[in-house]
């Protein structure tokens, strides 16, 4: 199940004709509040009336001209200002590719320093996703040359790839913040964990062991997951080394485990949505059923009336 929507997620032909069908649009809407800027600001209100943050990503990736880039960039820069007049405490998360990356990763890069200063500026930070595995060696690489002067930036990294508690290695001398994921992609065994019981431990471990390393310092890191019991998991593994259920961050996407996202920001943790939203939602919304068929089953049900 899983394989087959990583391959609808993949598919051009489906991407271009799938999002017009209205039951498309309705049932992507369970995790997605609109298609518009404005629909994710208000989005926003009651999560932050509960003191739950948000990051922000403009759905879109794998663009084909330097133009498209170019828009993107000023778009977040729009988004950034817009998040402070609301007076809201939100964060933007950008997808390489979506800055250019596979047109000319220069430009990715400064694209990437304006947004970064005009995040800095404001006192928020900016967050780089990490996209499928061709992707991953370039993105860190990237990352290393932007954070070397923009501390107020953040890298995901994905517990599934073989690679990560090497690049969590690498980047520790840059003080990095980092968002750990399970990862979404359809990769082979040679670089991945394809097992969910070694993933989930290879998520434990480098989320305990970043943490519990932070050598004093206090580290930013980004729990990305519905996972609670694993979450609750680390929270209890590195809690006699004194770090408490707020030196972490926790986050979810929007729409997914609502209930408990309430739940832990009342327990203490600190919580973070990530609000998607954008007209190009299709290979977006295909990883999001990939993760659980119960979704598929939500998507039938909104052919009904
Ligand atoms: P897992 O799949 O084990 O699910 C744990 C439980 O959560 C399930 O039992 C279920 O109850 C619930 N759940 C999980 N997914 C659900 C869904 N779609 N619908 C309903 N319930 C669900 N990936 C990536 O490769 N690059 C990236 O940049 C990011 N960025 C990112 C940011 C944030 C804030 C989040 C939360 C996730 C990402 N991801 C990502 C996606 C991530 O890699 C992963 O695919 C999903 O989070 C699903 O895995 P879980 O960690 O939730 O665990």
């Amino acid at each position: 199940m899983r394989s087959l929507f990583l391959w609808l997620a993949r598919n051009q032909w489906l991407k271009s004709r799938l999002p017009r069908l209205w039951f498309m649009r309705r049932a992507v809407r369970r995790f997605m509040p609109g298609e518009t800027m404005d629909d994710a600001l208000q989005a926003a209100e009651p999560l932050q009336a509960a003191g739950i943050g948000t990051l922000y990503t403009r759905l879109g990736e794998n663009l084909t001209t330097l133009d498209e880039a170019e828009e993107v960039a000023r778009h977040y820069e729009t988004l950034v200002d817009r998040i402070v007049d609301a007076g809201l405490d939100g964060e933007v998360s950008v997808k390489p590719t979506q800055l250019g990356l596979d047109l000319d990763p220069e430009r990715t890069l400064s694209h990437l320093q304006r947004l970064a200063e005009k995040a800095a500026a404001t006192g928020s930070y900016l967050w780089i996703d990490m996209e499928g595995s061709d992707y991953v060696e370039a993105t860190v690489a990237i990352y290393e040359r932007l954070r070397a002067d923009h501390p107020r930036t953040g890298i995901c990294l994905q517990a599934y790839l073989k690679r990560t508690p090497s690049d969590v290695e690498r980047l520790r001398p840059l003080d990095p913040a980092i968002r750990l994921v399970k990862g979404a992609y359809d990769e082979p065994a040679t670089i991945a964990y394809r097992d969910k019981r070694q993933v989930d431990a290879s998520y434990l471990s480098i989320a305990v062991d970043f943490l519990k390393t932070g050598r004093g310092r206090p580290v930013r890191l980004g729990l990305g997951t519905h996972d609670v019991a694993l979450v609750e998991q680390i929270a209890e593994q590195v809690s006699p080394a004194g770090i408490a259920k707020d030196g972490f961050e926790v986050e979810m996407l929007y729409g997914i485990r609502s209930r408990e996202q309430y739940r832990l920001a009342k327990a203490g943790y600190r919580v973070q949505t990530l609000i998607a939203y954008g007209e190009h939602w299709y290979p977006w919304y295909m990883r999001r059923l990939a993760e659980r068929p119960a979704n598929v089953a939500f998507a039938i049900r909104s052919l009904l009336p």
